[in-house]
């Protein structure tokens, strides 16, 4: 096998010429270009990248290794998480180590399965303000629902996590914290990013969007009484020894990996609604159903459509070492969509749920991640989404206006232009 650089490979993969054949493809198409890497080298592959040893490891078994296998075998100091921190500090999400041990007993208790009904009430009547809007048509109206899910969603993460609807916030506090993450998936693509300090278009772009981001947290915080307080506030704000840092961080954490993430995802479901109307008068009949639509959404479009851990103590994956130090990506999309698991993986049958997944599915299904760094709001999202499919599929008909979107896989994966659909009340 090859070096780079010094570096021994321990993993077939492309050699350097064939990877900036495929420099515009990795751009525009970078499922794609790992589908076709797995085809090509196998289950792992080494990139011809030096420092770190990247690996992609496409696999149910080595992707179930890396992410559940030996705690503290896997970290999250990656290219990928480092560049997030720009925007979410050492939050929940980004936060490694005895940082992570500290903050996940704290937070979790907001998540706890009581309030779920909660935040089933509050998806209802979001999603009742979104069928206002639509109804007020009169008739079939084409309407973005990417751009109605993204507001709907915020809405719901402010109301259930912070009591608060961020009242006609919504819109700026989305684009800011899309303008963020699109300026941190630009900086994680190269190896040497500019410095965050130097005035570059896009660092001002992400300062402006951090400004923004931190108005709208000292508004949450600032002066709320205790009544006025959610639970998940009371854990943050009277945290013994927590900085203000601290907290703005963990705010901003569940502001971005709570909205964007379920905004992806029913906007997925209602574009596969619309291409299945016989699935979708399903939904209308049978309410129960919704949750078999989220799920087979959340197979297809993965909105976490990969995750990446830094190796460190060295490990065997799949029969290849992988030294300590390296990058490993691991692909839900890839995965849940290889026929090795899945019969007929590019089809839409939300009946696949009904029945009870195999052992090896069950392994190979990881929309929310797995091990102990798992969604801690997966069952708040599950429930979120359940009931705003089954609350909008009941009163409205999607139908497609136009050829599939192009996915554009950035933070999240999300149809390029937006998701314009014809909705027409039942
Ligand atoms: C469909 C919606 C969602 C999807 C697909 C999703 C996906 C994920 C994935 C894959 C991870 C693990 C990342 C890794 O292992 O590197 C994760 C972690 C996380 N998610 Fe979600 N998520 C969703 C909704 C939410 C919601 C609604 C919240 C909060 C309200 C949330 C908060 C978090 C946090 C704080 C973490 C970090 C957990 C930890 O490391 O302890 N997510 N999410």
């Amino acid at each position: 096998m090859t070096s780079y650089l010094g570096t021994p490979a321990t993993a077939p993969g492309p050699p350097g010429p064939e990877m900036l054949r495929h420099t515009l493809r990795i751009r525009r198409d970078p499922l794609g270009f790992l589908a076709l890497m797995r085809d090509r080298y196998g289950d792992v592959v080494q990139f011809p990248i030096p420092r770190p040893p990247t690996y992609l490891v496409a696999d149910a078994a080595g992707t179930h290794q890396v992410l559940v296998g030996r705690p503290g075998g896997y970290d999250k100091d990656t290219i990928q998480y480092r560049s997030l921190s720009l925007v979410t500090g050492a939050g929940l999400l980004s936060a490694r180590d005895e940082q992570w041990r500290r903050q996940r007993p704290v937070v979790q208790p907001a998540f706890h399965h009581s309030f779920l009904p909660e935040v089933a009430a509050v998806a209802a009547e979001e999603s009742a303000r979104v069928a206002r809007r639509w109804a007020s048509v009169g008739g079939p109206a084409v309407v973005d629902v990417e751009a109605a899910m993204m507001d709907l969603t915020l809405r719901v993460v402010g109301r259930c996590l912070f009591g608060d609807d961020l009242r006609g916030s919504t819109a700026r506090l989305a684009e800011a914290t899309l303008a963020a993450l699109t300026v941190v998936i630009k900086r994680s693509r190269v190896p040497v990013a500019v410095p965050a300090g130097w005035p570059t278009p896009a660092n001002r772009q992400l300062r402006r969007s951090l400004q923004d981001l931190d108005a709208a947290v000292a508004r949450l915080v600032g002066g709320r009484r205790p009544a006025g307080r959610t639970l998940l506030l009371d854990l943050l704000l009277d945290q013994p020894g927590w900085s203000d840092r601290e907290v703005r961080d963990q705010i901003v954490t569940f502001l971005v990996a709570g909205h964007e993430t379920a905004a992806s995802a029913l906007t997925w479901a209602f574009w596969l609604l619309a291409g299945h109307a016989d699935e979708a008068d399903r939904v209308a009949a049978a309410p129960e159903r919704a949750r078999w639509v989220a799920d087979e959404t959340l197979r297809l479009y993965p909105p976490a459509w990969v995750i990446s851990r830094s190796v460190v103590t060295p490990d065997r994956i799949d029969g290849t070492a992988v030294p300590a130090g390296a990058l490993v990506i691991t692909s839900p999309y890839l995965v849940q969509r290889d026929r090795r698991y899945w019969p007929d993986p590019d089809l839409f049958r939300p009946q696949r749920f009904a029945e009870r997944l195999s052992a090896e599915q069950r392994r190979a299904y990881l929309p929310f991640g797995a091990g102990l760094r798992q969604c801690v709001g997966r069952d708040f999202a599950r429930w979120e989404m359940q009931e705003v499919l089954r609350d909008l599929a009941g009163r409205f008909r999607f139908a497609p206006v136009g050829p599939a979107p192009r996915l554009v896989p950035a933070v999240t994966l999300r149809p390029a232009g937006g998701m314009l659909l014809q909705v027409a009340p039942r």
